[in-house]
């Protein structure tokens, strides 16, 4: 069974929104999959996702009673993907854990992205949550087809 980890910095935010996302289209297609997220920071671990990262994918019929927890060296063998939302998230992941394991950028499963990198919401608006659950839509419709069309993940030709 494929195992996705979307990672973040602080796992309240973007990284359970596309957990979230995924697991519910997974389900839609009935296609088994592992899903988790988590955080490059320590600074939320154990809370609830953010109240308007809750409501957005609730909104969108998503699980969103997830716990943040840090990301760990573990994680780099133990998944077959990890989904980084920007490129600090993969510097982190490099500069604590090393340059292995299935590490890609959402906006890379994005059919038509304008943006390589799904941007911090943190400090925005409801609207920015909005506009984050729109990218995580369209990129996990992307991871899943990806998936099912088993071609291999790691973008190599
Ligand atoms: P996330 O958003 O990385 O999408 O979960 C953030 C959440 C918390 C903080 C920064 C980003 N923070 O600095 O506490």
């Amino acid at each position: 069974m494929t195992r996705v980890l979307f990672v973040c910095l602080g796992n309240i935010c973007r990284s359970p929104l596309g957990e979230g996302i995924l697991r519910r289209m997974a389900d839609e297609a009935g296609i088994e999959l592992v899903v988790d997220s988590a955080g490059t920071g320590d600074y939320h671990v154990g809370e609830l996702p953010d109240h308007r990262a809750r409501a957005e994918g609730i909104k969108r019929g998503c699980d969103m009673s997830m716990r943040a927890r840090q990301f760990r060296a573990q994680d780099l063998v133990e998944f077959d993907l990890i989904v980084a939302m920007d490129h600090a998230n993969i510097r982190e992941i490099r500069r604590w854990h090393g340059n292995n394991g299935n590490v890609r950028l959402a906006m890379s499963f994005h059919p038509d992205a304008v943006e390589d990198v799904v941007p911090d919401p943190y400090y925005g608006s409801l609207s920015d949550f909005e506009q984050v659950a729109d990218m995580l839509e369209a990129a996990c419709k992307g991871i899943l087809e990806e998936i099912a069309s088993g071609n291999r993940l790691d973008g190599a030709d």
